[in-house]
């Protein structure tokens, strides 16, 4: 395994590789790896010839309150979850080589970033954009992997690379858990032991969530509330949203549209916010709901 914190010396063994025909899989992480990005390295371990793990704690997608300065960094374990993992290339630039200066390029995807954590975190996602495209543009990945884990940003990298014709493949991850149901996540060293049984709230609505469905007949207002009321529950959380859209154009669910389903959360433990999301597939609903078509819209 190799270690690179220039672009330019990233981009040329990465050139010598595509030269030998090498197939190239991308990682894009921030580092303090754990099992959920292993997953990740893994698979492209397995889909690919070259695999590139990024580790950068991106500034241009942390809000002026957030954690961008307290976010957790251990650059000596995530060499060796990566090195177990298989990948061949790492790349930890420092942020002035990756921002020189300011960008004065936008990578804006509308729409879908107005809502989820969007809504809350504005302009996070063109942060995203911007560093996921530089990642592109230096590595020229055949295939990038993603982790649903962030649903939302795996919609809008995937739209970015629709709408700009970008020549890579992206990955969709499934969530990894721990033992307990928690989604795994670097932020999760944050939670105190009180806070952390608590947020167990969180995969535990989300397990029960299709046989509520049912109860309730399909009617996704009655959903959000039953799984408002059982989080609420929980002193130590602060629901930010509890949503139900079409995935992945993360539009108002509707019977007419054969498209997924995701139930995503943000709940805020102290000042700790985690996120976790269950995506039902069209088959899914067919079996928790007997005649979709009479289920949609009650809310309104
Ligand atoms: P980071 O939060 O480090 O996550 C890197 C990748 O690991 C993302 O694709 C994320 O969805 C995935 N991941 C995190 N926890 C996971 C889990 N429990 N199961 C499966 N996959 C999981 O997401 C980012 O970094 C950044 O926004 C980035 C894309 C690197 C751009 O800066």
């Amino acid at each position: 395994m190799q270690v690179f914190t220039k672009i330019s010396e990233l981009r040329k063994a990465i050139e010598e590789k595509r030269e030998q025909g090498c197939s190239i899989g991308l990682v894009p992480t921030m580092g303090f790896l754990h099992e959920g990005h292993a997953s990740l390295i893994s698979r492209a371990r397995r889909e690919n010839d070259c695999v590139v793990l990024s580790i950068f704690v991106n500034p241009t997608q942390f809000g002026p309150n957030e954690d961008l300065d307290r976010y957790p960094r251990n650059p000596e374990g995530d060499l060796r979850i990566a090195e177990t993992n298989g990948a061949d290339f790492v790349f930890m630039p420092e942020a002035n080589e990756m921002y020189p200066r300011p960008a004065a390029t936008r990578i804006s995807v509308s729409g879908i970033t107005s809502l989820l954590c969007g809504a809350s975190r504005p302009g996070h996602f063109d942060g995203v954009g911007l560093i996921v495209s530089k990642l592109f543009h230096i590595v020229k990945p055949h295939r990038a992997y993603f982790g649903m884990k962030d649903a939302q940003q795996v919609a809008v990298v995937s739209r970015m690379v629709e709408d700009l014709n970008l020549d890579v493949e992206i990955v969709p991850c499934p969530i990894v858990r721990g033992e307990d149901g928690l989604a795994l996540s670097s932020r999760n060293v944050y939670l105190s032991p009180e806070q952390r049984s608590q947020a167990l709230v969180l995969s535990e609505t989300l397990r029960k969530a299709p046989e509520w469905l049912a109860e309730v007949g399909g009617d996704t207002e009655r959903l959000k509330a039953r799984i408002s009321t059982r989080i609420r529950e929980m002193p130590l959380a602060d629901i930010e949203y509890v949503e139900i859209l079409t995935y992945p154009d993360l539009e108002a669910p509707s019977a007419e549209v054969e498209s997924s389903w995701i139930i995503a959360l943000a709940v805020r433990f102290g000042s700790t916010r985690l996120i976790d999301n269950r995506l039902l597939t069209r088959d899914d609903l067919a079996k928790v709901i007997h005649s979709i078509p009479m289920q949609v819209a009650k809310g309104e």
